[in-house]
């Protein structure tokens, strides 16, 4: 999926492979690196680091921000190349059935009658709709990754719409081999979080182990998750190497309410 999206890169030796890089171009403003990975037998000779640098440039020299989420190890590769922490993301996952443990299943808020949940696949309008949401919360182009996972998930593909029609939120998910990923999870307004409670209430399902990556400034939403029996299972570091171009590297996150996941952002 990734890979027609990006460009990935990686080391081999003899036919073992020993890191790995991916880069996915967000444009006008950002490239995203994810999936650096160095195999155990491998690591600390400088191939994260060699890989790391080689996506650097491809993003710089089209005028691109390199941007990621670290795990703690990465983050000691990224801050020697420059790179900047801007924001915390918490790994919240619910293990098994909700109904487990006394935990209280999470209910939509009901905040307003008027909004009602609409699921939709690639070729929906509303699909289209969810894609300049996104464009215009994250100020660049997802379309391609984000248009994948609706391709894939198109039951776990929601919008939240109003009355008159109008995309309030979105959300999607895809099914790993061990656990189901919710996210991202986007909305119009600036902290409403009765719109991510909504989306990923209907997006749980009732049994099976549930990930959704939450920025730590939704403190609220994640005591709801923590209510519903999601625990903190780890945390990302959000980096990017800054490049002189004038943009809030934050701000946006007050209306993502879960990350797509640390490999897309
Ligand atoms: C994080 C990871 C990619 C690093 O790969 P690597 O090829 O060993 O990294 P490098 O050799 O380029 O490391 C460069 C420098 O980063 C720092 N560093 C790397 N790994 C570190 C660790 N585990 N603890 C402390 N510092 C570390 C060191 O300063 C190192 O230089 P040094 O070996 O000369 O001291 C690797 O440990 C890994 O695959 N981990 C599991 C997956 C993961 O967390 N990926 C990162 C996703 S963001």
């Amino acid at each position: 999926m990734m890979l027609s999206a990006g460009r990935g890169f990686a080391i081999e030796d003899g036919d073992q492979l020993a890191a790995t890089a991916l880069y996915l171009p967000y444009v006008p403003r950002l490239a995203w690196i994810g999936m650096v990975m160095t195999h155990p037998d491998f690591r600390r000779r400088g191939l994260a680091t060699v890989l790391t640098e080689h996506c650097i440039r491809e993003a710089e020299t089209r005028g691109l921000t390199a941007a990621l989420d670290a795990t703690v190890a990465g983050e000691q590769v990224y801050q020697r190349l420059g790179f900047e922490r801007v924001a915390e993301v918490s790994r919240m996952l619910r293990s098994a059935n909700t109904h487990a443990d006394g935990a209280k299943p999470l209910r939509a808020s009901g905040a307003a009658a008027q909004r009602s949940i609409q699921q939709f696949g690639p070729s929906h309008a509303v699909a289209d709709d969810v894609l300049a949401l996104d464009a215009e919360v994250y100020g660049v182009d997802r379309s391609s990754i984000l248009g994948d996972l609706i391709r894939r998930a198109p039951d776990l593909s929601l919008a939240l719409m109003s009355e008159s029609g109008r995309v309030l939120g979105y959300c999607l998910g895809r099914r790993g081999r061990q656990v189901r990923q919710v996210g991202p999870v986007v909305v119009r307004d600036e902290g409403d979080g009765s719109a991510a409670v909504d989306l990923v209430a209907r997006n749980l399902g009732e049994n099976g182990p549930v990930l959704i990556d939450v920025p730590d400034l939704h403190d609220s939403f994640r005591r709801r998750l923590e209510s519903a029996g999601f625990e903190r299972q780890r945390g990302y570091i959000r980096m990017v190497r800054p490049t002189g171009a004038s943009f809030s590297h934050t701000s946006y996150l007050k209306r993502v309410f879960g990350i797509g996941g640390p490999a897309i952002g």
